[in-house]
């Protein structure tokens, strides 16, 4: 079977900096991938190059039987990989469905100013875009938030909009950065949850960064590990978090091999 996303090469530097050296990736339709590694190792730059939404970077990818090594962020959007970000970008003074519909648009739009001012084709795009939005929201329990304003949520609800509005771009691949990052214990179970069902359910392919390693264990079946910009353990979950290499990133010295999810930082 062939990759739904190939990486081949994938590195960036700043200035003197090399954020991501040499950076390998391949994922399969279906796969839920775990993507960890301690602060500055080079997730989030490497969901950037995944995404397009750092140019310049060395290396190629293939997403969908394309070669998508230059293609803008759009593009990559419309072929169906979509990204949530580590610090969460909402369009604050619009509602929970607003925002959401914004991620509909950037897989189906016809733009905003034309679903509104447009010809009857384009005013029924709006609407099943609205549609698209409404189950979106159900299916991740933010029905009853739909009116709300963005800027008025908690913490934990933002995260959920944000990934709301990457489905209903109705991606392949989702890419998400630290979804969990400040949520509460309950959220955290949710989420967990919701994860679970769009992967084995809906069958979505996801890529998921997360410090919370218990978590992380707990969803994924295969594990890479980035350290300082390189990759230092890839494969299955269990055998990855015995590697004493692993081990001694997270605990910060050799120890006899053990479960680090046991003991790594929730
Ligand atoms: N735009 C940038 N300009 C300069 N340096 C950057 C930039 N983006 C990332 N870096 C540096 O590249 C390295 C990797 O950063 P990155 O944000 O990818 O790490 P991370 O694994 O996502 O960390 P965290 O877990 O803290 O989110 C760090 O040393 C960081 O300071
Ligand atoms: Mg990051």
């Amino acid at each position: 079977m062939t990759d739904l996303l190939a990486a081949r090469g994938l590195g960036i530097a700043f200035g003197g900096v090399v954020a991501l050296r040499d950076f390998e990736l391949s994922v399969a339709e279906g796969d839920l991938l775990g993507l960890i590694g301690p602060n500055g190792a080079g997730k989030t730059t490497a969901f950037n190059l995944l995404s397009g939404v750092l140019a310049g970077g060395a290396g190629s990818i293939r997403f969908a039987g394309q070669d998508i090594s230059r293609a803008s962020p759009e593009r990559r959007a419309r072929l169906g990989m979509t990204r949530t970000f580590q610090n969460i970008r909402l369009f604050e003074e619009l509602t929970v469905l607003q925002n959401v519909m914004a991620g509909a648009h950037a897989r189906h739009g016809a733009g905003l100013f034309d679903a509104l001012f447009g010809g009857p084709r384009l005013r029924r795009s709006e609407a099943a875009i609205r549609e698209r939005a409404e189950a979106v929201l159900a299916r991740t329990g933010l029905g009853d938030l739909a009116r709300q304003r963005a800027d008025a949520l908690s913490y934990g609800d933002r995260r959920r909009v944000e990934i709301a509005r990457a489905l209903a771009s109705e991606p392949r691949l989702l890419l998400l950065d630290e979804p969990a990052a400040g949520m509460n214990e309950r959220e955290k179970a949710d989420l967990s949850t919701l994860i679970t069902r769009l992967n084995a359910d809906d069958g979505l392919t996801i890529v998921l960064v997360e410090h919370n390693v218990r978590m992380v264990a707990g969803l994924c079946r295969r594990l890479l590990v980035l350290h300082k910009g390189e990759r230092l353990a890839e494969g299955p979950t269990e055998e990855v978090l015995r590697d004493p290499d692993v081990v001694a990133v997270y605990l910060g010295r050799r120890r006899q091999p053990a479960a680090v999810a046991a003991s790594a930082p929730c």
